[in-house]
């Protein structure tokens, strides 16, 4: 692991080498989140990560990925269950962390709407209720379906268990409710509830729930309902989704129609006039949170004129017209036992705190981030030290501080070390920034591929999910394979089986016949692979999924690519030039994939595996809105919607925005007041359109 920086702070390449990072460990949280229901880290931790990708995606637009987690929320249903299309999708909300973002929130929304700062506009906010999501269908005022939200487009079918919740009604009341009613809300358990349940489990001596939200998706996800309907679960409507006629004109009434037609619905909601008031109601809520009898993680606020929501729309994964306002992050102190370092694929040096186990946010926490020597410093951590912790920011927590008041006797300062911890000791080296060719924050062991520490974490990246997903081979079976030499680089994995006759797997320990099988037909059912995940799998620098589509498009072909790479050794070459300029990849990354290919071990291993798997050609890709890949500038007054409004509706067509107009243009849309975009566009021979021939354009 790299040092995490401030997001100010990223160069271009290091942004779009996070992202990717990013898009990994979100997936990764998300899966543990809704697949397991079993989070490996806090809410709050998980929203800094989010926050992290979602302000490096502001500052760099362009890199914004196709699988990036800002445009999905929660991930695919799990197996068992029959799933349910959402006909409206099931969206998440964005965060606000501080008042000044809440009154970002509100000027965002004034902005959009072109609504002036002296004419009211109102918000509700009530508590951000911490269960899962859940979308109950009524037709004729009966209940005839429920899901949960699984991606977001499709759910898990869980009507039979939601029939067992006390407080959602099987038949509506009232008469005045729509034919097709979907109503949304939380499904939760009761603090008091959830504290008998896990008296209970251990009673049973079976594990105890995390937290009553674990319990609660854990409670409503059971195949047999039965199991459901024994557990204290709870539902608080507060939204809706497919509707067959309006439920109300503002939020404030139509969750109040909710309550009339027989739903649980939060008492603490308030309307709101301004940002004030909004402040001011986050503040009762938050006072008020640990006698609530539930769990709830924040407040959230929603513009109340249905009308007005409807113009503000959604941005990829969340509503303009709502922001949740999260509670701050849970911090607690411990001791740091023990400094240690982990050497990663590239060799980069991590310091990694070994703590004294203690429970954060209701996650029990026995490691801690050190980033690098720089931050070691910075705080003065030292082995001994009492020190102070908060889950956010990364996927293990980080230190925030020694507390100096705890401290009696402190041991020496921490000396990074000047060798790799692996068995060879190679020298370590601080690495120069590439771009200011100052010292930079990495140490790195200098062996590459002879450190065998290195080797083992590239075998690790090379059968991982995103590259050739091998199941059966996890860290373990990695590391236990390499000490035995029996696989040493990737082409042994393909090899193994022939070996088999001497080896004997299934002999060994930890193996036996079937498992042994398995793993040789999940080897075989790789030999065949993509493009991109064989580049994935190579573990170039900064090219990680989204670039190694980038090029699986750009080449097709593993032939094309490997003589193109060989061929861009030269310095100038046709071959170099065409790389660094695939939309996307540039200087740094073309320098990191020509320097691979030059590498005499590198060359080794990878014609070592070549010889061992088939690659399948990539397809070019295909679109077919009219303007699906062109990239769109726009200029000038817009007289329909406001510039946001527009450049939205352009990116949900698969038009890339960009800020200004270069060769690379293929569209600008300049309205009345266009200067010298408008002039740049003509001399460059780009198409140019008013608003008017725009819109003709997209509708159609
Ligand atoms: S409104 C378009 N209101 O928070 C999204 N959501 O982090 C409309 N949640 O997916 C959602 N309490 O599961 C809304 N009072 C509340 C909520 C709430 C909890 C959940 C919901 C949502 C998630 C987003």
């Amino acid at each position: 692991m790299t040092a995490l920086k401030d997001t100010d702070d990223l160069t271009r390449e290091e942004a779009m080498t996070e992202l990717e990072r990013l898009a990994g460990v979100i997936a990764e949280h998300d899966r543990h989140y809704h697949q397991m229901d079993a989070p490996k880290i806090s809410d709050v931790a998980y929203d800094a990560l989010r926050q992290r990708n979602a302000a490096i995606e502001a500052r760099f637009d362009d890199l914004v990925r196709p699988d990036s987690p800002s445009k999905r929320v929660g991930t695919r249903p799990a197996e068992g269950f029959g799933k349910i299309a959402h006909n409206v999708a099931m969206l998440s909300l964005d965060n606000v962390f501080s008042d000044d973002e809440v009154h970002e929130f509100t000027k965002r929304v004034r902005r959009f709407l072109r609504w002036p700062e002296d004419q009211p506009l109102a918000f509700t906010a009530e508590p951000k209720i911490d269960g899962l999501s859940c979308a109950i269908r009524y037709e004729h005022g009966r209940l005839v379906q429920a899901a949960t939200r699984g991606d977001g487009r499709t759910g898990e079918d869980v009507t039979n268990n939601v029939r067992t919740i006390i407080d959602v009604p099987q038949t509506l009341k009232g008469d005045d409710w729509p034919e097709v009613l979907e109503v949304r809300g939380e499904v939760y358990i009761p603090n008091a509830e959830f504290a008998i349940m896990n008296a209970a489990q251990v009673a049973a001596s079976k594990p105890v729930y995390a937290n009553p939200r674990n319990a609660a998706a854990g409670s409503l996800r059971q195949l047999d309902a039965s199991i459901s309907a024994a557990r204290p679960l709870r539902f608080f409507a507060y939204a809706w989704g497919e509707i067959s006629a309006p439920v109300a004109k503002t939020q404030r009434q139509a969750v109040q129609n909710l309550s009339k037609w027989g739903f649980s619905i939060n008492a603490h909601m308030r309307l709101c006039q301004n940002v004030d008031e909004m402040i001011a109601v986050y503040q009762t809520i938050e006072a008020a949170r640990s006698s609530l009898g539930y769990d709830i993680d924040g407040v959230v606020y929603k513009v109340d004129r249905l009308d007005l929501q409807e113009r503000l729309g959604f941005v990829s994964r969340s509503p303009r017209w709502a922001s949740a306002h999260k509670f701050p992050p849970e911090q607690a102190s411990t001791t740091l036992e023990k400094i240690d370092i982990q050497v990663g694929r590239t060799g980069a040096l991590t310091p990694v705190a070994k703590l004294k186990a203690v429970t954060v946010g209701g996650v029990m926490v026995s490691n801690a981030s050190l980033h690098n020597a720089d931050e070691i410093a910075r705080l003065d951590a030292r082995e001994g030290d009492t020190v102070l912790i908060q889950r956010a920011g990364d996927v293990i927590p980080q230190i925030v501080k020694v507390l100096e008041a705890k401290q009696v006797m402190r041991s020496d300062p921490f000396q990074f070390p000047k060798v790799c911890p692996c068995p060879l000791k190679t020298p370590t080296v601080r690495e120069i920034d590439e771009k200011t060719g100052e010292p930079g924050v990495i140490t790195r062991c200098s062996g590459e591929f002879a450190c065998p520490f290195q080797r083992v974490r590239h075998l690790e990246h090379f059968v991982s999910r995103q590259a050739f997903d091998i199941e059966g081979l996890g860290k373990k079976q990695i590391a236990a394979f390499f000490d035995e030499k029996t696989i040493i680089e990737p082409a042994d994995i393909f090899t193994l089986k022939d070996r088999n006759e001497t080896l004997k797997l299934e002999t060994c320990e930890g193996w036996g016949d079937l498992s042994a099988r398995n793993l040789f037909a999940a080897i075989e059912a790789r030999r065949t692979i993509s493009l991109e995940r064989l580049l994935i799998a190579l573990g170039i620098r900064h090219v990680g999924q989204t670039n190694a589509r980038l090029l699986s498009t750009a080449y097709l072909n593993w032939e094309r690519f490997h003589v193109a790479m060989l061929a861009a050794q030269v310095p100038a070459s046709e071959a170099f030039i065409y790389l660094k300029n695939i939309d996307g990849v540039g200087p740094i990354m073309a320098e990191a994939i020509v320097h691979f290919f030059a590498e005499p071990q590198t060359q080794g291993l990878v014609e070592r595996l070549l010889a061992q798997i088939d690659v399948k050609d990539a397809i070019a890709p295909k679109s077919d809105s009219p303007v699906a890949g062109k990239t769109v500038v726009f200029t000038g007054k817009l007289e329909q919607m406001s510039r946001d409004e527009a450049k939205a509706k352009a990116a949900a067509l698969g038009a890339k925005i960009a800020g200004s107009v270069s060769a690379k243009t293929n569209i600008l849309i300049a309205g009345p007041g266009a200067g010298s975009k408008l002039k740049k566009a003509n001399d460059l021979g780009v198409r140019v359109m008013n608003e008017d021939e725009w819109l003709e354009l997209i509708e159609h």
